[in-house]
């Protein structure tokens, strides 16, 4: 059992009772204080207003000991690979990564992504028209965000489906721990991912050739390497379409289950922006997070000492009733809904736009495409540590 009535909480972020539904644990966390302590190095917090200020506090960061991240890896390539990313970084390297990726990101415009997006969608959706059916994580969940993801980057059609299987290996490293038969496979992606890159740079796609010479002038210019700034090229696709997957994933089982819902946005597509930011708020696509104390930090009279671990959980700050009324309500006209489920502060998820454009694309043309829009059978969770998702969300469709 994840939660004990008596005494603290317990956070157990691998117990197969958390990963099937965390949020009665994530209500036990938050009745028990704004900060709790789990053993001698751990904190956790479940309430928006901790989870908020914590993620903006620069004496919390996201920068790991080497140690920490081969106890968590092995010591393989994917341990290496970790250490070299944005993601846990601080610091003016953080700042140099990250203004190089927001340039690769910003490099199409919004409206060139939409329009492409809209054309895989329509092509996946007009698929499972022709047979009335549509399984959720097939055609749309995987297809849309890795198109997406490969088109930002300049990844030919023909390799894509060679990307999603090193991704899928890789993105398992973000877990809490990796497990052992998992290792060797995701040292492989890794590897194969920077011989991909290195030969691919190399070529004609003007994509691929901008970025190319945006890494020789960022290594030139700076004290960052070239091949660690390809790393960082390979963590923006492959973050782009590992996460994007079980946003759509679970804004649509949450839709299917509220036909009135789907109703109401098939009336007035203007609620779609709104209907987007309750759908990522309902259930977070990536549930927690962890940050490591520098300094002493104070929170409500509670000290995190340096050293110490604090684990913030989005997903219960998007349901915490002292921020959100009702949280268990489904609510597309919420306003305002400050939902963290693409964190805040230095390392604020950099695709978030990205994430929203697609989720709102894909929405609109489903609605515009299929005037049935159901449950084609039970729904199957999939429980995986960190991200909510699905392994199965069979529709029943029709034009
Ligand atoms: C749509 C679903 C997505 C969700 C729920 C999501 C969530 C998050 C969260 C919570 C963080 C903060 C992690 C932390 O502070 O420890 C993050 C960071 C990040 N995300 Fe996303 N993300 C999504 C999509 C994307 C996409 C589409 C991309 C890229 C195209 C992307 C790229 C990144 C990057 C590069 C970072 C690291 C930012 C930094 O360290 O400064 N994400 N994401």
């Amino acid at each position: 059992m994840t939660v004990r009535s008596s005494q603290r909480p317990v956070f157990d972020p691998v117990d197969p009772a958390f990963l099937e539904d965390p949020y009665p644990c994530y209500a036990q966390i938050r009745d028990a204080g704004p900060l709790v302590r789990l053993g001698p190095t751990q904190w956790v917090t479940g309430r928006h207003a901790q989870v908020t200020r914590l993620l903006r506090d620069p004496r919390l960061r996201n920068e790991w000991p080497e140690p920490f991240q081969r106890m968590r890896l092995g010591d393989g390539e994917v341990k290496d690979f970790l250490l070299r990313l944005m993601l846990y970084r601080e610091g003016t390297d953080h700042t140099q990564l990250r203004r190089f990726l927001s340039a690769i990101m910003h490099a199409t415009p919004a409206a060139e992504l939409r329009s492409y997006v809209a054309r895989v969608s329509d092509q996946q959706i007009r698929g499972a028209l022709e047979s009335g059916r549509l399984e959720v994580m097939d055609d749309l969940a995987f297809p849309v965000p890795l198109a997406a993801a490969c088109e930002l980057i300049g990844v030919p059609d023909e390799d894509r489906p060679m990307i999603k299987a090193w991704g899928i290996e890789l993105i398992k490293a973000f877990a809490v721990v990796l497990s052992e038969p998992d290792r060797p496979l995701a040292n492989t992606a890794i590897t194969e991912l920077r011989n991909y890159f290195r030969g691919s740079l190399r070529g004609r796609d003007p994509k691929l050739a901008a970025i190319a010479a945006a890494l020789g002038g960022t290594a030139a210019s700076g004290p960052l390497r070239h091949d660690e700034l390809v790393d960082n090229v390979i963590f923006l696709l492959v973050s782009g379409f590992t996460t994007t997957v079980h946003l759509i994933a679970t804004a649509l089982a949450i839709l299917l289950d509220h036909p009135g819902v789907i109703a109401q946005l098939r009336d007035d597509r203007s609620l779609l922006h709104g209907a987007v930011e309750e759908l990522l708020r309902y259930d977070a696509p990536l549930q927690h997070i962890s940050r490591l104390a520098v300094e002493i930090v104070d929170v409500d009279g509670q000290k995190i000492r340096p050293g110490r671990v604090v684990h913030l959980l989005l997903g219960s700050a998007n349901h915490d009733e002292r921020q959100f009324a009702s949280p268990e309500r489904l609510d597309i006209r919420r306003e305002p809904n400050p939902h963290v489920s693409f964190g805040t502060g230095l390392h604020a998820c950099l695709g978030a736009g990205l994430g929203r454009l697609e989720l709102t694309t894909l929405l609109d043309r489903l609605l515009s495409q299929c005037r049935i829009l159901e449950p084609g059978g039970t729904a199957v969770r999939r429980p995986m540590q960190v991200f909510r998702t699905y392994s199965r969300i069979p529709v029943a469709v029709a034009a």
